[in-house]
């Protein structure tokens, strides 16, 4: 099922969205968190920080799953998402350097690499709360839009609108690491809640399909449509372009 909930501003909807997060944390200290990088979720990481320093909330007993990795880059790499997730949340707040799970981006065997990350998810169990963004192609972790969904953890080429939405956070488009390693569609489905956020209108057309009643793997986030429990956070200023849209909630 999803609930889709429209803010009128980037600020409400991620202050909307820390909501959430803190609940599920308040609800269940050692709640399994699912992370998601990019643009969109920034304003959510900043509001959690700004509670931690006003101690409204604790992260020390939680444990963190992040969605994907560029192949190729190192955690210590200042574009690879381990720094990202470092710079805008893990290192501002008391999350235990070791409660941190990542894909692995440099390794000596892919399907090993995919494996550990799979064999990591199969011992907590699974994921309370996944945090989901969107491309612009409905991609969600790096699941681009492909003929099959895949399920499991695995290396993935970018597609070409991916990187040259990417090319931002490079010097240079021809940067942007050309292969990412991310959970598949059944790890993300696994999760017990899904937060996905939204706050462009390039998404619109992509978001339009989560209310399609369709499923089609070559716009992955349709997928969601069979989870039981997805909140959608959205800019109003996107619901305007959202087709199908129907059990919207405004806040
Ligand atoms: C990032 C990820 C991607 C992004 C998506 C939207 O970990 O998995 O699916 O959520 O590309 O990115 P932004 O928020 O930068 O528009």
């Amino acid at each position: 099922m999803i609930q889709l909930i429209m803010m009128e501003t980037y600020q409400a909807l991620s202050e909307q969205a820390a909501k959430i997060v803190a609940n599920q944390i308040h609800q269940k200290p050692n709640s399994i968190i699912g992370f998601a990088t990019g643009s969109t979720p920034l304003g959510l990481y900043e509001t959690l920080v700004t509670m931690y320093q006003n101690k409204e909330i604790s992260f020390s007993e939680i444990q963190t799953f992040n969605l994907d990795e560029y192949v190729g880059l190192r955690p210590t790499h200042p574009q690879s998402y381990f720094q990202f997730m470092m710079q805008h949340l893990f290192s501002k707040v008391d999350i235990k350097r070791d409660q941190i799970h990542f894909p692995a981006g440099v390794f000596a065997n892919a399907s090993r690499a995919c494996l550990e990350f799979e064999e990591q998810l199969e011992q907590v169990g699974s994921i309370d709360l996944q945090i989901l963004g969107i491309g612009e192609n409905g991609h969600i972790g790096f699941n681009e839009p492909a003929d099959a969904f895949t399920l499991n953890t695995h290396i993935t080429g970018l597609a070409e609108r991916t990187i040259q939405a990417n090319a931002r956070f490079f010097h240079d488009q021809s940067e942007v690491p050309r292969k990412a390693i991310t959970m598949g569609i059944g790890n993300i489905m696994a999760a017990k809640k899904i937060l996905l956020l939204a706050d462009k209108e390039s998404k619109s057309a992509a978001l339009s399909a989560l209310f399609s009643g369709t499923i089609d793997p070559n716009i992955p986030a349709s997928i969601l449509q069979l989870h039981p429990n997805v909140v959608v956070i959205v800019n109003k200023k996107i619901a305007n372009y959202m087709k199908h849209v129907s059990n919207t909630l405004e806040v």
